[in-house]
């Protein structure tokens, strides 16, 4: 076991650290840069026989449970964008509580990193009878989801050992942006866009590595957090789901209350909790909802509000003028890749919080790493 760690103390804490790496097994062989006439591309294996179909679908339906369902949620603006095709979201259980619609014309795509999961292997199931086209994106070859799929794509970012789910999460997200780049196909009007998400993929394991260089400030982070009962996380656009996901890594392994909010959503409820205790981490990247996120943290400031904001590198002055508050600097890169970067300080507090803490890191009490009964 300590070998399998390497020089790492627990399994989250290397899973953390090998994203630079795990991204780069994600994405090997499956993007072209072109020659000078050559136009930049991402390739598929598993979905080149069905690609047709789905571009031809009425709605793509994201299925999933716990970090692979905000894994999806992350990817799905850019999917939308690129692919014109509505895109929805389903937990798996809801979908099977509700018996929800799904049509042949639809293309349901399952997320899961063990592949394993019983809510998302009954709701293919569902999907299968239904006679939609059945996706699955999973971290496990020859699982259930990948063996009863009509077709899918691997994640390939290794075994993930840790119960609180880090590397497989952004590498999920990274495949999900490659479907989308897949799907939108070579449509002239979106080249410029998909050419710079390209580069974008290239570059990200080197940013992912400059991130992790927050590791002490977020250790420090931690440290002033270790009594809070409470920590809110507040997102939109591409980031919702880093909200999310940041909450639910808090909440898994630290054992800290932590909600994810769509910032949208502020003044219809958590408005209400904000006073001078409770933290609240505001995630403020430059994209097209930054100055609706700057209007968010104005409010947030105005009640007094105790807050974390993270936001592009050197970009803490102009996320509010005036505001003296802690700020997490990270590299910026294209928006609909910014979740991928987003997490990692919000992996890496609810690692040492946990520590600091005293909890088990990677085995949560009362949690498993794969749910297989419902
Ligand atoms: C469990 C794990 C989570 C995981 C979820 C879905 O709850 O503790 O980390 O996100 O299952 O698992 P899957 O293997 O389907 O991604």
């Amino acid at each position: 076991e300590q070998i399998n760690k390497g020089h790492y103390e627990h399994y989250m804490q290397k899973e953390i650290h090998e994203q630079p790496e795990s991204l780069i097994t994600t994405m090997r062989g499956r993007l072209l840069r072109g020659g000078s006439s050559k136009a930049k591309s991402v390739i598929l294996g598993g979905l080149k026989d069905h690609l047709k179909t789905i571009r031809r679908s009425r709605r793509i339906v994201f299925i999933g449970c716990g970090t692979s369902y905000n894994a999806a949620l992350a990817a799905r603006p850019i999917l939308e964008e690129l692919s014109g095709i509505p895109v929805t979201m389903e937990i798996a259980s809801d979908l099977l509580d509700r018996q929800g619609p799904i049509y042949r014309e639809d293309t349901a795509v399952f997320v899961s990193q063990s592949g394993e999961t019983a809510d998302t292997l009954l709701a293919l199931e569902y999907a299968l009878e239904n006679g939609a086209l059945c996706v699955g994106i999973t971290n496990t070859v020859g699982s259930a989801i990948a063996r009863n799929t009509h077709c899918g794509v691997h994640i390939n970012a290794g075994a993930e050992i840790g119960v609180a789910s880090t590397k497989a999460y952004t590498s999920q997200i990274v495949v999900m942006v490659m479907l989308a780049l897949a799907i939108g196909g070579d449509a002239i009007s979106s080249e410029a866009r998909r050419d710079a998400i390209i580069e974008g993929l290239f570059d990200l394991p080197n940013k992912v590595r400059e991130v992790l260089k927050l590791d002490m400030e977020m250790k420090d982070l931690a440290k002033s957090l270790i009594d809070e009962q409470s920590l809110l996380v507040f997102g939109r656009g591409y980031n919702y789901a880093t909200a999310l996901e940041g909450a639910l890594k808090v909440k898994e392994v630290a054992l800290m209350h932590s909600e994810g909010i769509l910032a949208g959503e502020m003044k219809h409820g958590p408005l209400a909790l904000v006073d001078e205790n409770l933290p609240i981490f505001v995630i403020a990247a430059r994209d097209a909802c930054f100055s609706k996120q700057q209007s968010v943290i104005q409010q947030l400031h105005a009640r007094k509000g105790r807050l974390i904001v993270m936001c592009s590198k050197g970009d803490a002055a102009a996320v509010y003028p005036g505001l003296s508050c802690r700020a997490i600097e990270v590299p910026q890169v294209e928006d609909c890749l910014q979740p991928v970067v987003n997490i990692i300080p919000l992996q890496l507090l609810a690692y040492h919080l946990t520590v600091l803490r005293g909890y088990n890191v990677d085995q949560p009490r009362n949690l498993a790493k794969s749910v297989t009964t419902q």
